[in-house]
């Protein structure tokens, strides 16, 4: 059985629309587990695809705001993220759809894990430096 991804709260950044959005992608990892061995499986992965892209979308934004130094950098990570899920998608050919143990999500929960720990920590401790870490500010 595929173990599910939990959120903890080392992945926290501190700026409360990136949480919440990490959240959700968190929540929607659950939700293809959830749903494997189904056709909603294919379909919970789209939504994964799509709030992710929203959600790189979205960070980039707050970080060019944040004038964050390796803003650049950190796009270009997010688009290495999306070729990746590219990768994996190609990869299942909507096995999860058929099966209850296919590798897509232990290779999408590391996806995940590897944006929040490798990639958005980078940014944390500017925010948190700066007092941007809160969008209210
Ligand atoms: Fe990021
Ligand atoms: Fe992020």
């Amino acid at each position: 059985m595929t173990k599910t991804l939990q959120w903890k709260t080392s992945f926290e950044t501190g700026h409360s629309a990136i949480d919440e959005q990490h959240r959700g992608l968190v929540e929607c990892l659950a939700n293809i587990t959830a749903c494997m061995g189904d056709k909603k499986a294919f379909e919970q992965c789209l939504a994964f695809r799509d709030l992710m892209k929203q959600h790189f979308d979205d960070e980039d934004k707050i970080l060019l705001w944040a004038d964050f130094p390796r803003q650049a950098d950190h796009q270009v990570s997010h688009r290495e993220s999306l070729e990746k899920f590219g990768a994996i998608y190609s990869e299942c050919g909507e096995a999860c759809t058929k099966s209850t143990d296919s590798p897509c999500m232990e290779n999408l929960s590391y996806l995940l894990l590897d944006h929040f720990l490798r990639g958005d920590l980078d940014f944390k401790s500017y925010l948190q430096t700066k007092n941007l870490a809160d969008d209210s500010a």
